[in-house]
């Protein structure tokens, strides 16, 4: 095998330099140096030497080739992908140490038909076996290797043929082509490449499992997200048992559906009713409480909001938010102060959206401000109602989406009054005939009058 020609660039000013060095010699940056493969033997292990050379053709002569999905067992995890996994995909699943990655890929690994191939570099085969035993799923096709190298996992996955590879995780897997150490950018770089180069001429689907670091982003800047066919992100309050997987990107579906599981001693359990486990039953009514119905993706969610003000002992009054946008927060009360006259400029607020879950859908505002409202004043709202409405700049309620949905949500969870736009009445035509008494309201005032009346 001929051999890999590697060189060292600035990824500041772009200079080149043979060997690794701290200080750009060139622009005078440090840390910038970044290892690259400069030529590569055309050799690889799965590549088919016989493959005809790609020709251009016309897009109205490409074949239809209906993309081949694979239907999960996991339905949460089927739905976030946009209908199941797709053939010669890869797939990036991301999220902090610890939330659940290795668990939610190894349960879809022992629940899949056909063979399946687990590549860990992280843990033992006895680590993964232990695992396994607590998941309790039994599976005769689950096969575990305990690898980092991609050229050997690549002869191993040649001989094996298996209908999808998971790779736990990108960060420790290295290739012998380049110098640097396993988990540095050129490294996470070239392997998944070579994983991709793999999926793409095999048809399989690849899964991978990537760390994040501490500021948020996949180690390896963000190189393997634009790589990638999908992206997945995984995450929830470590101190929670509930966590939610999201598709920042898919080329084979939307972005917008997300999936809930909740974490037992036996494994990942999915959530098909979010609404039921978001709320909290109790019988006492309690004051800045209320609750919003949101959608996440395609599927409403009823979310209980929490929010306290009290005086400010302090000089500077505090605003905090858990789960929801600070900014918008500090928005609403504006609104609240300058439009409806309520004083809120010296007292502190804390909003928190209960399950530890983070939404942003802009038709929460009308809840947080009930919420807002309600413990300013100490008084519980009523029972039995929920809201839904984007509250604009000069405090009026605008429409939000889907409210067809929303409120057939509500009326399912035993909800007996919704309020939302008025302006919403006129666009949708509502069917009358609901059990759930709809309130339109146009303006934030008119709210606390239709409530307390
Ligand atoms: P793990 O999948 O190892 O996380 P990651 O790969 O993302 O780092 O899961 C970590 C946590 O999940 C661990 O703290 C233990 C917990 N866990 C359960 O609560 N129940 C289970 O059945 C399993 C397998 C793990
Ligand atoms: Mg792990």
């Amino acid at each position: 095998m001929s051999k890999v020609k590697t060189v060292f660039y600035c990824q500041s000013c772009g200079a080149q330099s043979p060997k690794w060095v701290g200080k750009c010699n060139q622009c005078g940056q440090w840390n910038t140096l970044v290892e690259e493969i400069i030529s590569t033997p055309k050799t690889n292990a799965w590549t088919d030497k016989n493959k005809p050379t790609n020709k251009p053709v016309l897009l109205q002569d490409v074949a239809d080739n209906n993309t081949q999905r694979t239907t999960l067992p996991d339905a949460e995890l089927s739905r976030v992908l946009g209908g199941g996994l797709v053939a010669g995909s890869i797939t990036l699943l991301s999220g902090e140490p610890g939330i659940g990655k290795s668990t939610i890929l190894l349960q879809l690994a022992l629940q899949l038909k056909g063979t399946v191939l687990y590549v860990s570099g992280e843990e033992s085969e006895q680590q993964i076996k232990l695992r396994a035993h607590r998941i309790g799923i039994e599976n005769k096709a689950c096969y575990i290797l305990s690898e980092t190298d991609v050229d050997l996992i690549f002869q191993q996955a040649q001989t094996l043929k298996p209908h999808l590879v998971i790779l736990d995780s990108i960060q420790t897997l290295f290739t012998g082509k380049i110098e640097s150490a396993p988990g540095s950018v050129s490294q996470i770089r070239s392997c998944a490449a070579e994983l991709m180069r793999y999926a793409k001429e095999t048809d399989t689907p690849v899964m991978i499992i990537g760390h994040i670091t501490k500021d948020g982003s996949i180690a390896g800047p963000k190189v393997l997200e634009h790589m990638v066919d999908t992206v997945l992100h995984f995450e929830g309050d470590r101190n929670h048992v509930y966590r939610i997987l999201r598709a920042q990107k898919n080329r084979f579906g939307s972005t917008a559906e997300l999936g809930i599981y909740e974490m037992l001693s036996n494994g990942l359990r999915q959530v098909s009713n979010p609404s039921e486990i978001l709320l909290t039953q109790r019988n006492e009514q309690y004051s800045g409480i209320s609750i919003a119905c949101t959608m996440e993706g395609m599927r409403p969610i009823l979310i209980e909001i929490q929010a306290l003000v009290s005086s400010a002992v302090y000089g500077m009054p505090q605003r905090s938010a858990t789960g929801f946008d600070l900014r918008r927060l500090g928005m609403l009360l504006a609104v609240l102060e300058k439009r409806c006259g309520f004083k809120l400029g010296a007292k502190d607020v804390f909003l928190n959206i209960a399950g530890g879950i983070k939404v942003e859908d802009p038709a929460m505002d009308l809840a947080v401000i009930c919420a807002v409202l309600s413990s300013n004043d100490d008084m519980p709202l009523p029972t039995k109602v929920c809201f839904a409405g984007e509250v604009g700049l000069s405090g009026e309620i605008r429409p939000v989406s889907r409210i067809e949905q929303r409120i057939k949500e509500a009326e399912k969870l035993g909800f007996s009054r919704f309020f939302f736009s008025k302006y919403q009445m006129k666009i949708s035509g509502l069917q009358k005939n609901t059990q759930i008494e709809l309130v339109p309201v146009a303006k934030v005032d008119e709210v606390f009058a239709q409530m307390f009346g």
